[in-house]
């Protein structure tokens, strides 16, 4: 527990390190990199480069140290990003290295106004801080499906959109698979979580991570996840070329264990009376596919509002298995937009949504913000409205 004096320094100096929060985080990781380039292997080179997410670490650090005094308040947030990390296998040995620079950077960008007190404060509740993350993460290391990264053999690539290659991939049987005999049938897939894999494409001198949702909980045939080609302003996504263009089924891909909260409320499987909506957009229809699918198998009969917003005919993923799952529910309400044709997921869909309802939502971070926000304004209580950015969750700017 921090002293009282560490409490009055850490608050009283927060404002001034919030102000210099960019200059902060370019020293931190310029300095971090320099001495542990084997960190490049981890962190996305992407965001590094476009200077995007930088901050989502330090700043985190920050808005922390706010509440140092009852960080449980900060459970909900700290509990997912445990869950990005665990899936990262970042370790407990990575923190004092964090930790060494974040207040390197401090001093370095303070200079001398950065006197010994307000370092020794500092260092004390980065400590406590990442003591919360390292138990977090300890208890979903215990409970990780398989260890670290595993072998994976595509057994399927096959094209579900326009821009979306669906993969499906087993355990490698032999010694390529670090001596871990994963057993599919034993696996439990949750609805919702999502798998990390680990590559190294051709156009970077690193490995590269990236999440992938998986857009089915069965494994009958495997581990199934779908990537959607990022190519955006002209220019090009890393990883989600690589598995469009490089790896081929026979091949093998390296997979951490699934991770993440985002997840169907289990006491209202069986609840008739609050139905289940589910809003996606384009690729986002990955973890709203497995809880479709989730929901049916367990009790068809619950009412099902299913609306999918996405560019055109040839961008729509994953329509027929959408039919199949939605055809084996007893009440389904099914709306369709494609913004080719100028239909526009709206407020008409939302404001006619029925309250209370339990709804799940996913999509791209500007989709995501207008229809958070729209339902955020009808009044659906943040209890009842879940979502997954495919991307750093402070980055969303909610109404
Ligand atoms: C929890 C979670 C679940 C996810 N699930 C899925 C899923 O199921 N399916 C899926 O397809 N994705 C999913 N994602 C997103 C996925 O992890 C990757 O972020 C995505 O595939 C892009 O990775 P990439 O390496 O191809 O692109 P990156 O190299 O990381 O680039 C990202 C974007 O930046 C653009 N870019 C690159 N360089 C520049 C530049 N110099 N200037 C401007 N823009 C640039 C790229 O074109 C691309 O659009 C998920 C993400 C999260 C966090
Ligand atoms: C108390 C310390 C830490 C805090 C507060 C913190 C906070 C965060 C936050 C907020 C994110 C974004 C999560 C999201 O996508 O929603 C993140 C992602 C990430 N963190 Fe941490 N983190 C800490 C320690 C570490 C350590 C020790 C490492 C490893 C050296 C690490 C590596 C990463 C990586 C690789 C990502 C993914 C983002 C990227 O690749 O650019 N973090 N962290």
């Amino acid at each position: 527990m921090a002293t009282a004096q560490t409490l009055k320094i850490v608050k009283a100096t927060v404002p001034v390190l919030e102000e210099y929060g960019t200059k902060i985080t370019t020293a931190f990781y310029q300095n971090m990199f320099n001495e542990h380039p084997e960190l490049l292997d981890i962190f996305n080179e992407t965001n590094q480069k476009l200077g995007r997410q930088q901050t989502a670490l330090a700043m985190t650090v920050l808005a922390a140290a706010k509440h140092l005094e009852h960080l449980e308040v900060l459970l909900p947030q700290v509990t997912e990003i445990s869950h990005k990390h665990r899936a990262l296998q970042i370790l407990p040995e990575h923190y004092p290295i964090v930790g060494q620079h974040l207040i390197g950077a401090i001093k370095q960008v303070l200079g001398e106004a950065a006197n010994d007190d307000i370092i020794a404060a500092w260092t004390e509740a980065y400590d406590e801080i990442a003591d919360v993350f390292i138990q977090l993460e300890k208890g979903l290391y215990e409970e990780e499906m398989w260890k670290g990264f595993a072998n994976f053999e595509v057994v399927e690539k096959i094209a579900v959109a326009a821009d979306i290659v669906a993969f499906t991939v087993v355990p490698t049987k032999d010694n390529r698979n670090d001596g871990q005999d994963i057993d599919l049938s034993k696996l439990t897939l949750t609805a919702g979580q999502y798998i990390t894999v680990k590559t190294d494409p051709q156009h970077s001198n690193h490995l590269a991570l990236r999440h992938y949702s998986l857009n089915a909980t069965t494994t009958d045939n495997g581990i199934q996840f779908a990537v959607k080609r990022d190519n955006r302003d002209g220019h090009y996504g890393l990883v989600s070329n690589y598995l469009h263009d490089e790896l081929q089924v026979g091949e093998t891909l390296l997979l951490s264990a699934p991770a993440g909260d985002f997840a169907l409320d289990k006491a209202l499987i069986h609840q008739n009376d609050i139905p289940l909506v589910l809003i996606s957009a384009g690729v986002g229809i990955t973890p709203i596919l497995a809880m479709l699918e989730t929901q049916v198998m367990a009790n068809p009969q619950r009412p099902i509002i299913w609306a999918y917003a996405c560019q055109n005919r040839d961008h729509h993923a994953f329509e027929v298995r959408v039919n199949q799952l939605l055809e084996a529910a007893t009440t389904v309400e099914k709306n369709i937009f494609y913004f080719d044709s100028g239909q526009l997921l709206d407020n008409n869909l939302l404001a006619n949504l029925p309250k209370p309802a339990d709804i799940y939502v996913c999509g791209s971070m500007p989709f995501m913000e207008s229809i958070i926000s729209g339902l955020t304004a009808l009044e659906h209580s943040s209890d009842s409205v879940h979502y997954e950015p495919f991307g750093p969750k402070m980055s969303l700017q909610i109404a």
